[in-house]
């Protein structure tokens, strides 16, 4: 893709990348394309050439398919070798805790997810450097609490961000024994943006309910139902609402980068993204491109016993959520949709992204899935 007014680097997949200089003003940012595989393209651009990018892929008729790497441009090339995290596991398990899932299963509540959808849609919008952005930010925390009061064994935390305001939101569920380092993740953003006018603002209305508040309030439902089972994994099992995603997989790269560095050991991460609008013919679909395929074959026998519906496989084409950002990072990463890609929800990045629209009783169907994967990889 080549923009007017804008010097594109291509290289080629693994190779040197550029980086981020340090005397450019901030408002530049390196922004990265590309198709899976690569070769990708680098570019500086404005925040006004990145809206145009945006826009311009919308009007074509597709998403904007971007990664703003400019705050961790290597985090392709420090990746722990996959080999050693999934003999971690030795393969990902058949599932077989059954026993401790069913009975968690019906506790889950779709009124539960509608309720969390609309609190989170009546922000003004969650943009990653509004103020109502940070506020969504804290009332998730305060929610991740609330649903944990009296464990000791949960902590939730805030992940603030250098370059932007809005925190992403870690809740985290303490693995007891040998295991307890590795870690599950179950992650969804928790921004919302609206590019109607092409020209996203921190005062544009952007209720982001499909996208992704019924990601996040999958999380939060989960983790309810989990947290007040006295449920108590061996791994460690994190629930983590990301910032930015929407300006470019933001907050989900500075965590996968915060975790590469630090070497923590992954096992799997789970991406929701928009789970509760379910496309003409109602089949979820597994995303199969910047994921782990063992995971995304794992992820399949856990619909298949937990969430018994039909599933189909998609691919977005691009990185489309923060799925890709653990990709890059090397651990491996599974992204069950709302349907297939060409089925999307053409409301989302408007003011028409609303509650009233989505059915919670298919979103219900994620929370299974969340809850299966949640205890079949954080129990040994
Ligand atoms: N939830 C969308 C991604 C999506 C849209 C997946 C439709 C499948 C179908 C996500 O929040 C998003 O909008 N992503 C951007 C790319 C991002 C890296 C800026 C997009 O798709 O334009
Ligand atoms: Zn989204």
């Amino acid at each position: 893709m080549i923009f007017a007014g804008m010097v594109a680097f291509t290289f080629a997949a693994g190779a040197v990348y550029a980086h981020a200089d340090p005397l450019l003003p901030q408002a530049q940012r390196l922004i990265e394309t590309g198709p899976v595989g690569g070769p990708v393209s680098r570019a500086w651009m404005t925040e006004d050439q990145i809206s145009q990018l945006a826009q311009r892929t919308h009007a074509a008729g597709r998403c904007g398919g971007f990664m703003d790497v400019t705050d961790q441009p290597d985090l392709g090339l420090g990746a722990p070798s996959i080999q050693t995290l999934t003999s971690l596991l030795a393969g990902y398990p058949t599932p077989s805790h059954q026993n401790v899932i069913n009975p968690l299963l019906k506790e889950l509540s779709s009124d539960g997810l509608a309720n969390q959808v609309r609190a989170l849609s009546d922000f003004n919008n969650r943009y990653y450097k509004s103020q109502t952005g940070v506020d969504a930010a804290h009332w998730i925390q305060s929610e991740f609490k609330r649903l944990s009061a009296g464990r000791a064994d949960i902590t939730v935390e805030l992940f603030g961000h250098e370059r932007f305001s809005q925190p992403s939101v870690i809740a985290r569920i303490a693995g007891r024994g040998p295991h307890a380092a590795e870690r599950v993740i179950l992650g969804a953003h928790e921004d919302s943006i609206n590019w109607s006018s092409g020209w996203p603002t921190e005062d544009d209305r952007a209720p982001g309910a499909d996208d992704d508040a019924s990601g996040v309030a999958t999380l939060l439902e989960t983790f309810r139902v989990l947290a007040q089972s006295g449920y108590q994994p061996d791994r460690t099992i994190e629930f983590i609402a990301y910032a930015g995603e929407e300006r470019g997989l933001l907050g989900s790269q500075d965590i996968a980068a915060d975790y590469q560095q630090r070497k923590i050991p992954v096992v799997a991460s789970l991406q929701m993204d928009m789970t509760a609008f379910p496309g003409k013919k109602p089949v979820l679909n597994l995303i199969t491109d910047y994921v782990d395929r063992d995971l995304t074959v794992f992820v399949e026998k856990i619909i298949d016993i937990y969430a018994r519906v039909k599933w189909g496989e998609s691919k977005c084409g691009y990185a489309c959520s923060d799925h890709a950002s653990w990709t890059k990072a090397g651990y491996p990463s599974a992204f069950p949709f709302e349907s297939a890609f060409e089925q999307e929800n053409e409301n989302i990045h408007s003011v028409h992204d609303t509650a009233d629209l989505l059915d919670f009783n298919f979103g219900l169907h994620f929370a299974k899935i969340s809850l299966g994967f949640a205890v079949e990889l954080g129990s040994i």
